[in-house]
């Protein structure tokens, strides 16, 4: 087939290397002579145009947009973080509020606009819908975004090595003011279901104690490690906890079952620590912290390659 427009688009949380990944994209292809646009929000764009008044739902993009954004966090072409990318609501015959498959009524945009093939690029969840575009039929590039770095069959996701490099930071600023108190802090990072941020910075900030989904974690045992430290004349803690972390009794599934979110887990550590020590506890939660910024040079570097 022969390629003479295609669509860039992201989806998912954003991560730092987004605009980098546009950049390279779309010099790669306009110096193949194709036409480039971008989707605007994932795929609201091209599935509600409406909504975007003159501006429209696509952005065509040119060399000088695309010029100096290779250090930006974000994404010039904003991002959307619904669970199901295909589907809208719509009401049912008794007036409540029900999901419907809008997969065709994409087909049917992207030959509206003559898009020959799509970059998706996003996590699992935008993966897994580029996937499905695909069994359609359209051609589809999908390029591995995520600071979580929890994509399966891939490497390494862009955004993880800025996400990392940050909390390493904060870690490595918590361990003077834990020293200072003689405290416990707890450092709380995001990660969803995969401890790869918080291992990895945990170990490179030398925590004391690394708390992540992998492993369901027993407090008796953290107090226990807090004490043989104390013990050892070590009087600051420093315990990093990931979002996804869970209690033997699984309680933070019960919050990501309520509100598909995930966050608290730190503060949990803490309620439960505070009954087994006498030392004072302070937590911190980083969030959306480690999704913001600039990218490093990795990230930068990774990006600008899978874009191309
Ligand atoms: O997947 C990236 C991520 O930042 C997770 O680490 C986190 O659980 C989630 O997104 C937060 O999503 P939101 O921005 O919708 O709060």
């Amino acid at each position: 087939m022969s390629i003479k427009r295609i669509a860039i688009c992201t989806g998912g949380g954003d991560a730092p290397g987004l605009n980098a990944v546009i950049r390279s994209a779309v010099v790669a292809a306009l110096n193949r002579g194709w036409e480039c646009v971008g989707i605007r929000d994932g795929y609201t764009g091209l599935l509600n145009p409406e909504q975007y008044g003159e501006r429209g739902g696509l952005i065509e993009l040119t060399r000088s947009m695309v010029e100096n954004i290779t250090h930006l966090g974000g994404t010039i072409l904003g991002t959307s973080n619904r669970g199901r990318p295909f589907q809208d609501t719509a009401l049912d015959e008794q007036g409540n509020e029900v999901w419907v498959d809008c997969t065709d009524k994409l087909l049917a945009a992207f030959k509206r606009e003559r898009i020959d093939a799509l970059i998706a690029i996003g996590g699992d969840g935008s993966m897994s819908a580029a996937y499905t575009l695909h069994q359609r039929g359209l051609p589809v590039v999908g390029v591995p975004k995520t600071i979580d770095n929890d994509l399966d069959g891939t490497v390494i996701t862009f955004g993880f090595d800025t996400a990392v490099s940050f909390a390493t930071e904060c870690i490595d600023r918590l361990h003077a003011t834990a020293d200072a108190h003689s405290r416990i802090m707890i450092i709380e990072v995001m990660g969803r279901f995969a401890g790869w941020i918080a291992l990895n910075a945990g170990i490179s900030g030398a925590a004391d104690i690394i708390l992540i989904p992998e492993i369901r974690y027993d407090i008796a045992k953290v107090a226990a490690k807090i004490e043989e430290l104390q013990a050892q004349g070590v009087s600051s803690a420093i315990v990093v906890v990931a979002e996804g972390a869970r209690t033997k009794s699984g309680s933070q599934d019960f919050t990501w079952a309520q509100t598909g979110r995930l966050g608290g887990a730190g503060y949990q550590v803490a309620e439960q620590l505070a009954g087994l020590t006498e030392q004072e506890i302070r937590v911190t939660v980083l969030g959306h912290l480690l999704r913001g910024g600039t990218p490093t040079t990795f990230d930068r570097l990774i990006s600008l390659r899978f874009g191309a």
